[in-house]
């Protein structure tokens, strides 16, 4: 059974540990991220963008397969499913289709005050049937048609505002970006996460482009406050690497090598890995 994100991301902010948020895209990345959720015995988030559930033919069937995956694997962490960066009829479809978790993504609304207003309706619908929230402040930068933009640093009394409406765990910008960090990037700002922190108590706070961003940095934030981090990119590239080297070797083309069953493998293996070992860092396993 899926639960909300709400209490295992409570946990994570008392104990000083993160748990990941790892995007899904279809079954294959579902069963990978599944398996090495159980075998490191750490609690899950598993999340899908709007963009990601189109490619899967819609929320619905995006959370039934992930429903079922876990019953059918006998899943025994906890799971949430999570709608990562949804606008305001994002949260509306996901909250129906049966995602326990939505990520309402407000930082694009024309002004603050708007973001507050629909933050604070995403909130009550939510609540109402025991769904957990995810909110942001500024925005997160990242590269689009090829051009990074720098990432931002979310305002703290923006974020004590949106906190105080009642989200679950709050998504703000400390220099991170979405992607591939460029090679000049500054870094995590610790000072503006900690301005943040003193304004917003015990809320979980959420490290959005958690791909990339060196280890001690990593730790560091988990130890001034955040508790869930997200990994999308990381993924895709250790599954690209592996499929590559696959086919590079010629390995599709030798017996039933063309099988997808046999093509998918190693990158389903190496997101197996992959995961375990980020769950390592984040400090989750074992904490199921
Ligand atoms: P990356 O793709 O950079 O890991 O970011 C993922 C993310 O923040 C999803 O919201």
């Amino acid at each position: 059974m899926l639960v909300n994100a709400a209490d295992m991301l409570k946990q994570a902010e008392a104990g000083k540990y993160a748990l990941g948020a790892f995007n899904t895209n279809n079954l294959e990345w579902t069963l990978a991220i599944f398996q090495a959720a159980e075998e490191a015995k750490s609690p899950l988030i598993i999340q899908c963008t709007a963009g990601a559930a189109k490619w899967m033919g819609g929320f619905k069937v995006c959370a039934d397969m992930v429903k079922a995956a876990a019953e059918a694997t006998g899943l025994s962490v906890p799971v949430a499913l999570h709608l990562d960066h949804g606008n305001f009829e994002d949260c509306h479809t996901a909250i129906e289709a049966g995602f326990t978790s939505v990520m309402y993504d407000g930082s694009h609304e024309e002004t603050f005050d708007l973001n507050l207003e629909r933050t604070a309706e995403i909130v009550k619908l939510a609540h109402a049937k025991g769904i957990s929230v995810e909110a942001e402040v500024g925005g997160i930068g990242g590269t689009e048609d090829g051009v990074t933009s720098n990432g931002e640093l979310a305002d703290p009394e923006q974020c004590r505002q949106i906190a105080e409406l009642g989200v679950d765990f709050l998504a703000c910008g400390i220099g991170n970006i979405h992607g591939v960090y460029p090679e000049d990037w500054a870094g995590l700002s610790f000072e503006r996460l900690g301005e943040i922190k003193a304004l917003t108590g015990d809320l979980p706070l959420v490290l959005h482009g958690g791909s990339g961003i060196p280890v001690d940095q990593i730790q560091k934030a988990i130890s001034l406050g955040v508790s869930k981090i997200n990994v999308n990119t990381d993924l895709q590239l250790v599954f690209a690497a592996a499929t590559r080297e696959y086919v590079e070797a010629g390995k599709d083309q030798q017996g039933k090598g063309f099988d997808p069953r046999k093509l998918l493998k190693p990158g389903r293996d190496a997101i197996v890995a992959r995961t375990k070992e980020l769950m390592e860092e984040f400090g989750s396993v074992n904490k199921a």
